[in-house]
């Protein structure tokens, strides 16, 4: 038999994503709408650990917020309830026994928690400790199984797509080669798109292991025939054939390991193999903020509303997913642990790879066009 829904929280966990307010906003209307309060919980599961971290929304504290970026309920990356970082030799805590109880003090049916994959995997523990919750997934770097897309993925792509035409007229007028690293830890989702939508020369990414000699040979073939210019974008987990993924920061403790150099790195060792003038560019966080897309607007939006039907239906353990044309249920278990990484046979990789794009892993298959070559005016 099914509990009457009355009350529920919603929560944002992990990095965050534009359009986190887009779910939200469409969370507390379509509950307000079906008679749910819907309670914000702040800053991820610290909203059900402490007291003084959660407050009523309604449509009226929503009403505005569907083209911002950010979170209005605050977001952690550090805020696992079953390892909570402390300030003890321990190092972390399980507050998780804490959670169930303030659950179910604030009188909550359940809880929509939107996050990515370790947000999600908090959510499932949970459902197996009884408490009932739905998952809305959210990455930009896209690598999440079970869907098609999250929101915000199309939002990073249309920004370092822009970064790259920019990149572009000033790698041109300088015969330069400029390397843009861009986000994607363990998947080069971004990396491909931006890279193909940007027009890149090279694009590297953590599932192919790049030869660097590879990539600077392509580079001066395009010198050869007449482009002087080259643009090379990097998913920061790329690495090396035969290397490692660069580090900022290893992990420790509750912290993971925070990723970034490789774009420096590449642009050094062209610089060095290929003779040619080299820049680089960090996107980082940037491609994280800023409004939303229309697209990203709306996938947020359908994942919202799917997720307080499903809450409505009790189809608690699922998270919402895109599965063109339409947002379907995944069971939660199905889903976190996973990652979705690009397959090497993918259609826009080989495309990209056709169209003379090199991933650093083998030589140009395509005959070089060499200056000769041109077609004579008449
Ligand atoms: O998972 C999304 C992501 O943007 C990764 O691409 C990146 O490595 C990470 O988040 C950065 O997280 P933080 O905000 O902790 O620096």
């Amino acid at each position: 038999m099914l509990t009457e829904i009355r009350r529920i929280g919603v929560l944002t966990g992990g990095g965050d994503a534009p359009g986190l307010n887009a779910v939200i906003r469409a969370v507390v209307k379509a509950a307000s709408n079906s008679g749910i309060d819907c309670i914000g919980l702040e800053d991820s599961f610290d909203g059900l650990i402490e007291t003084d971290r959660s407050r009523m929304l309604t449509p009226r504290d929503v009403t505005g917020i569907l083209r911002f970026g950010g979170t209005i309920l605050g977001t952690t990356n550090r805020g696992n309830p079953f390892a909570y970082p402390v300030q003890t030799s321990e190092g972390t805590h399980d507050y998780s026994d804490r959670v169930v109880q303030m659950f179910h003090k604030m009188g909550l049916d359940a809880v929509i928690v939107i996050g990515g994959d370790g947000t999600l995997a908090i959510a499932q523990q949970f459902c197996e400790r009884g408490i009932p919750m739905v998952g809305v997934p959210k990455t930009i770097d896209n690598d999440i199984v079970g869907t098609t897309t999250c929101f915000g993925f199309d939002t990073a792509v249309a920004f370092a797509t822009d970064a790259i035409d920019r990149l572009h007229t000033t790698a041109e007028a300088h015969h330069r080669i400029m390397v843009v690293e861009v986000m994607g830890r363990h998947a080069g989702w971004i990396a491909l798109h931006a890279g193909v939508a940007g027009g890149a020369d090279a694009i590297l990414i953590p599932e192919i292991p790049f030869d660097i000699e590879i990539v600077a040979e392509r580079l001066l073939a395009r010198d050869r025939w007449g482009a002087k210019f080259s643009i090379v974008v990097v998913a920061e987990g790329a690495y090396p054939k035969g290397g490692a993924v660069s580090l900022i920061e290893a992990a420790h403790g509750a912290y993971v390991a925070r990723l970034g150099g490789i774009g420096a790195q590449v642009c050094a060792s062209l610089g060095a193999v290929t003779g040619k003038e080299t820049r680089y560019v960090v996107l980082g966080h940037l491609q994280r903020g800023g409004a939303p897309t229309s697209f990203d607007r709306v996938l947020a939006t359908r994942f919202g509303g799917k997720a307080v039907e499903l809450v409505k239906c009790g189809q608690f353990g699922t998270m919402v997913a895109f599965d063109p044309p339409d947002i379907r249920a995944r069971p939660l278990e199905e889903v976190v642990g996973k990652t979705k990484t690009v397959p090497k046979d993918f259609d826009l990789l080989l495309t990209a790879k056709a169209l003379g794009v090199t991933f650093g892993d083998e030589q140009a298959e395509r005959p070089v066009l060499r200056a000769s070559a041109r077609v004579e005016q008449v």
